[in-house]
């Protein structure tokens, strides 16, 4: 459904991002596991990535992230009215790493909770915050995607562990005022068809974690990455499409494409399939590797402080992960 329908239009007033001091470079990995510089790069277009301290959970991330987003937006915690932060590696099962969030702020007026949407949470929490303001029920949002991945990475998998990364990145959402930007349109999907193809198997109902399924890492991630690749290049593909045209724009319209970060060889096909030349899109993986739902937050934060769009530019969104789901979000700044 069209987001021109909604009463209450809705502004991003500020992003924020962080990422965790530690630096883990390929090379390092290569002393790990069988791989080389050369293969991940060809193959992922991954540089380097952070890894948070022992002491450093998904919170801490996300605190961070989201104290830079705040000030950006000129907002203080105490006037925070909502926090919903997207994570597959909350600090614990229960409660959610959003009560822990609202503590470390201080922002203890908001109401607090997760979802788990995989790599695609933050925009799926984009889209429910984003009705929440505009259906009049709450002024404001924080949103945050945050993940400490490492702590889910079987780092003796070479598929996996060379892939992923920690990282929080946030946004503050609230009403916009006259002549300011807003969320134009969001298409998302799920298929839980797929679910084998990317999943955690232990720690769940299905399968608490006991001392013998520890030791065959079932509390790990796990992905069958050819399969991924050609849904992922698919589903985000449509879901932009979709989202710019129900946003009443074209692709010669937007200003910059902000995928989320899992392949430089997924984003080459998205944009070409686009017809999106490779400068507006924004690409920043060599640096953090995939950290799922922060992904596309630190991607957005990025972009927006290096100054590659600005008030009234359209961008636009799009993200794939787990589940299988997907999404895409239009924007003017
Ligand atoms: O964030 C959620 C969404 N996730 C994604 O979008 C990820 C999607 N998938 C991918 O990005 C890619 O599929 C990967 C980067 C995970 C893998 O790249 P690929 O080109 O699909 O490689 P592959 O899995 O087909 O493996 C090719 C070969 C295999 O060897 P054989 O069977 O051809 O002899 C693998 O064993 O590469 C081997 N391989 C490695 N070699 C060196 C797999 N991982 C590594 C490694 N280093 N780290």
């Amino acid at each position: 459904m069209s987001e021109s329908t909604s009463v209450i239009p809705v502004t991003i007033a500020g992003t924020g991002s962080y990422l965790p001091e530690k630096i883990l470079t390929n090379a390092e990995i290569a002393k790990m596991v069988d791989t080389s510089d050369e293969w991940i790069t060809t193959r992922t277009g991954i540089k380097e990535r952070r890894i948070a301290a022992d002491d450093e959970f998904t919170s801490d991330l996300a605190t961070k992230a989201a104290e830079r987003a705040l000030d950006q937006a000129n907002i203080k915690a105490e006037d925070v009215e909502l926090i919903i932060v997207a994570t597959i590696t909350p600090d614990t099962p229960t409660p959610a790493t959003a009560c822990y969030v609202q503590t470390k702020l201080g922002a203890y007026s908001a109401v607090a909770f997760d979802i788990s949407a995989a790599c695609s949470g933050f925009l799926y929490a984009m889209k429910l915050a984003k009705r929440l303001i505009s259906d009049g029920a709450y002024k404001n949002a924080l949103i945050i995607g945050a993940e400490k991945l490492s702590s889910v990475t079987n780092w003796e998998d070479r598929n996996t562990c060379v892939l992923f990364g920690d990282g929080a990145g946030a946004a503050v959402l609230r009403r916009s005022e006259e002549n300011e930007g807003r969320i134009l349109a969001t298409e998302m999907g799920t298929d839980g068809r797929h679910t084998q193809l990317l999943e955690i198997k232990g720690g769940g109902s299905a399968c608490p974690i006991t001392m013998a399924n520890a030791d065959d890492h079932l509390h790990t991630l796990t992905m069958q990455g050819r399969e991924v690749f050609k849904l992922a290049v698919n589903a985000m593909r449509t879901a932009a499409e979709t989202a710019i045209e129900r946003a009443g724009l074209t692709a010669d319209d937007i200003k910059l494409v902000v995928p989320h970060q899992a392949n430089l060889r997924i984003i080459d096909a998205i944009a070409s399939r686009l017809t999106v030349p490779n400068e507006k899109v924004f690409v920043n993986l060599h640096k953090y590797g995939n950290t799922s739902a922060a992904a596309v937050a630190i991607a957005l934060d990025e972009a927006h402080r290096e100054g590659r769009f600005e008030r009234g530019d359209n961008i636009v969104l799009v993200v794939f992960g787990a589940g299988l789901t997907w999404a895409a979000t239009a924007i003017e700044w």
